[in-house]
């Protein structure tokens, strides 16, 4: 039987990873996969998860099941964490998933559950995921404008034109902050005028948050999703703690939503309870609980947001000198956008062909949609490689 399959798509960003290993030149620069990387090029276990584990060690009575949702505590904290006051806590419920990927799964298997004839609009571009999830659950999937790449920011007429045209019944995904891939989010203004839109088409949002911290700061990055909280009454919210708590491979996030009533919380919370139940039991519960205990302890919580306000300044700061060198080597603002974009990922908006020789004649590698991780960046190389796209791509 198993013969019937047919091989799948090579993973862009695991391919280039590859091609990156095997590139013997010492002054290689990966700009692919997307991880943050410390001024040294590492990407280390934070200190404030270094100490969470080290007492959950100490102090951890039983590995015992948790529940269909995981740990309560764990998805009340993030819960906080990303809605603070902004909505009655009655009517938020949620469950924890495998990362954010799970969460973005098991939202999108519950608006299956709920309507199984919803397309789910998208941003065009989005994370490839998003939409590879989207069919493999089944539902119908559409772009909707999002990114001008003659400006490097929003093309917010033809976004609000396609929001405006979603009906009730389908599902608009939105990225809360540091849009990935490219960097551009709505600015504060805009974001009211998306919020108007799509409550007036009654359409449900899904917002996907994997770099909650790594835009302005955690109040700030969470703002836009408080506001649509309060103005749509069905939200569903995929929460990863991969990038903001570095625990990429411990597999820890959630999927909260916010319903009409307290009572309609509870069914969800169920289906949700369900849908983990037949995807794989219990979520996995040591990243979730390490996460917990720093959001729940003062003094973790301090070295926390220390250690993530401090790579958020990194990311900027990066993205504001490459903006810079690249304005001293072509001479000419093309490349500004750069800095005043968030989050971790900005689009080149280079050829595929010029990608080739960035990547062949300079050993600089970004994956084929021009998406670069900033924070993958050394300063050091910042020269080099504004020289580089200066000479490829002016
Ligand atoms: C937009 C977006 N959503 C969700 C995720 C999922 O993250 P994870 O499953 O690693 O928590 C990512 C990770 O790259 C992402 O970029």
């Amino acid at each position: 039987m198993l013969e019937n399959l047919t091989a799948q798509p090579e993973d862009a960003i695991l391919a280039m990873m590859d091609a990156f290993r095997a590139d013997p030149r010492a002054d290689k620069i990966d700009l692919g996969v997307g991880i943050y990387r410390d001024a040294a090029g590492t990407t280390p276990v934070m200190a404030a998860v270094k100490q969470a584990e080290q007492a959950l060690l100490d102090q951890q009575a039983t590995k015992a099941y948790t529940s269909l949702g995981g740990d309560p505590a764990f998805t009340r904290a993030i819960a906080d964490l990303v809605l603070a006051d902004s909505i009655d806590p009655a009517l938020v419920t949620g469950v924890g998933t495998v990362g954010g990927t799970g969460a973005v799964r098991q939202g999108l298997d519950l608006a299956r559950l709920a309507n199984k004839g919803a397309t789910v609009h998208i941003p065009d571009p989005s994370w490839p995921n998003h939409r590879a999830i989207v069919q493999a659950v089944g539902l119908g999937c559409k772009t909707y404008r999002y990114f001008d790449a003659e400006t490097g920011g929003l093309d917010h007429d033809g976004l609000i034109a396609d929001l405006a045209a979603i009906s009730a019944g389908d599902i608009v995904l939105l990225h809360g902050c540091c849009h990935n891939p490219t960097g551009a989010d709505p600015d504060p203004a805009q974001w009211d005028q998306i919020i108007d839109t799509i409550k007036a088409s009654g359409a449900t949002v899904m917002i996907d948050l994997a770099y909650l911290g790594f835009g302005d700061g955690l109040d700030q990055d969470a703002q836009a999703t408080r506001k649509i909280v309060q103005q749509i009454p069905e939200v569903i919210i995929a929460v990863s703690c991969s990038k903001n708590f570095g625990l990429y491979r411990d597999r820890a996030g959630a999927v909260l939503v916010t319903a009409p009533t307290a009572e309609a919380a509870q069914t969800i919370y169920g289906n949700l309870a369900t849908l983990n139940r037949l995807a794989y039991s219990f979520p996995a519960d040591h990243g979730a609980k390490v996460t917990e205990m720093i959001l729940n302890d003062a003094t973790l919580r301090g070295t926390w947001a220390t250690e993530l306000s401090d790579m958020r300044v990194r990311i900027n700061t990066l993205r504001a000198e490459l903006a810079t060198a690249l304005r001293d080597a072509t001479g000419s603002d093309r490349f500004a956008f750069l800095g005043s974009q968030r989050g971790m990922f900005s689009r080149l908006g280079a050829t595929p062909e010029q990608l080739r020789i960035l990547r062949e004649d300079h050993g600089i590698y970004i994956i084929g949609d021009g998406r670069m991780n900033i924070a993958g960046l050394s300063s050091k190389d910042i020269p080099r490689l504004a020289q580089a796209i200066a000479t490829v791509c002016a």
